[in-house]
């Protein structure tokens, strides 16, 4: 057999564009427009690079302990990774080894079948319905996990607490993985469940609410248990997954959270007006408590109208997939940048420049 035969092939996530164009406001992936703050600076800034001889600490010890008291949790319940795409893929590793397939929405973060390729885990998308809503009773089959981000993505669409119980309940045998990467965007955390049911996990991210995605911090929540089988799993892969400096800023974060909370209150309210822009316009779109909208508009196309507001210097993200291609992602940004794209959409269409849905 040729050496070429030998490798592996796998279909990878595509991540959304980062592209270098001047001026551009960029809405695509779902970055947190302001700065990560003043104590992120100092640190930064004061940062000694001649610690960079030694390896970090493995487990992020201080960032953990910091986490673990704004959370209330115990220490040992707070697992921390290289993005939450890291821990994510340490989870999928980690949680979903059964022989039943794993159970996620069809409409849903486009890494979770990735993740099942690359490892061989089977899997079944249980269809959203017309509004992208869960419907709880499809989790109550036989499974070997499940996992769904609250809210959702692309949707933006959240559960309640009662719902993800609910979900629990049915699965006593399953990890059930709630992936919150927008949930501090007008949502409520799952967290408090973690000590009721050990077979909970939630995996937050320090990309969207602490505007850090430059920095790659993922951390998961959950019962002792599955904590130390996840840190098993890592240090069998990789020690030093978060670099010194990473720690540094993502403990220095944390201390600023009051600071991080009140962008979040903006963005939120940036995210009432766009979507109220946006109807005005004629679009239509479920309510979301994430830092995006997934909007429609019933007689322009979703594509022709990705690819004329990147013409004007405005990227959004267009998915090019089943029941969702007549959607756009527009992540919510400062209040000046989503009032020139309702300005931009507003000249689009009065120019008559928009093509029609076939
Ligand atoms: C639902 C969801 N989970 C996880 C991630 C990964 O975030 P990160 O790897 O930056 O922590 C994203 C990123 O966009 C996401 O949308």
């Amino acid at each position: 057999m040729s050496w070429k035969n030998k490798l592996r092939q796998v279909e990878p996530y595509q991540a959304g564009e980062q592209p270098k164009i001047k001026n551009l406001i960029k809405l695509n992936t779902n970055e947190n427009p302001y700065d990560p703050g003043r104590k992120v600076k100092e640190v930064i800034q004061q940062f000694q690079s001649s610690k960079l001889n030694l390896y970090p600490q493995p487990d992020a010890e201080e960032l953990r302990c910091a986490l673990a008291d704004y959370h209330g949790l115990k220490k040992e319940k707070v697992f921390l990774g290289n993005g939450s795409d890291e821990v994510l893929a340490l989870t999928f590793l980690t949680c979903f080894n059964g022989q039943e397939p794993i159970l996620f929405p069809d409409i849903s973060y486009s890494f979770y079948p990735v993740y099942c390729h690359l490892y061989h885990i089977p899997y079944k998308e249980l269809p959203l319905n017309e509004k992208f809503e869960l419907n709880k009773e499809d989790y109550y089959q036989k499974n070997s996990g499940i996992i769904f981000p609250n809210p959702n993505a692309p949707t933006g669409v959240l559960v309640s607490c009662d719902f993800i119980e609910d979900i629990l309940k049915h699965n006593h045998d399953s990890i059930v993985v709630i992936d919150e990467a927008y949930i501090d965007f007008g949502g409520q955390s799952a967290v408090s469940l973690i000590d009721k049911y050990p077979q909970l996990l939630i995996i937050q991210t320090f990309s969207k609410f602490r505007s850090l995605a430059g920095i790659r911090l993922g951390v998961a929540l959950g019962s002792e248990e599955v904590i130390k089988k996840l840190y098993d799993v890592k240090n069998s892969f990789n020690s030093y997954p978060i670099d010194t400096l990473a720690q540094a800023i993502g403990k220095a974060s944390v201390e600023d959270s009051q600071y991080i909370k009140d962008n979040a209150s903006k963005i939120i309210e940036t995210r009432e007006y766009t979507q109220e822009a946006l109807k005005k316009l004629g679009f239509v779109m479920p309510d979301s408590y994430a830092n995006f909208i997934f909007a429609k508009h019933p007689i322009y196309d979703a594509q022709d109208l990705f690819i004329k507001l990147r013409e004007r210097g405005v990227l959004v993200r267009y998915f090019q997939k089943p029941r969702i291609d007549q959607y756009l992602r527009i992540t919510i940004g400062t209040r000046e940048q989503m009032e020139k794209l309702i300005e931009v959409i507003e000249e689009l269409i009065e120019e008559g420049k928009l093509c029609k849905t076939l």
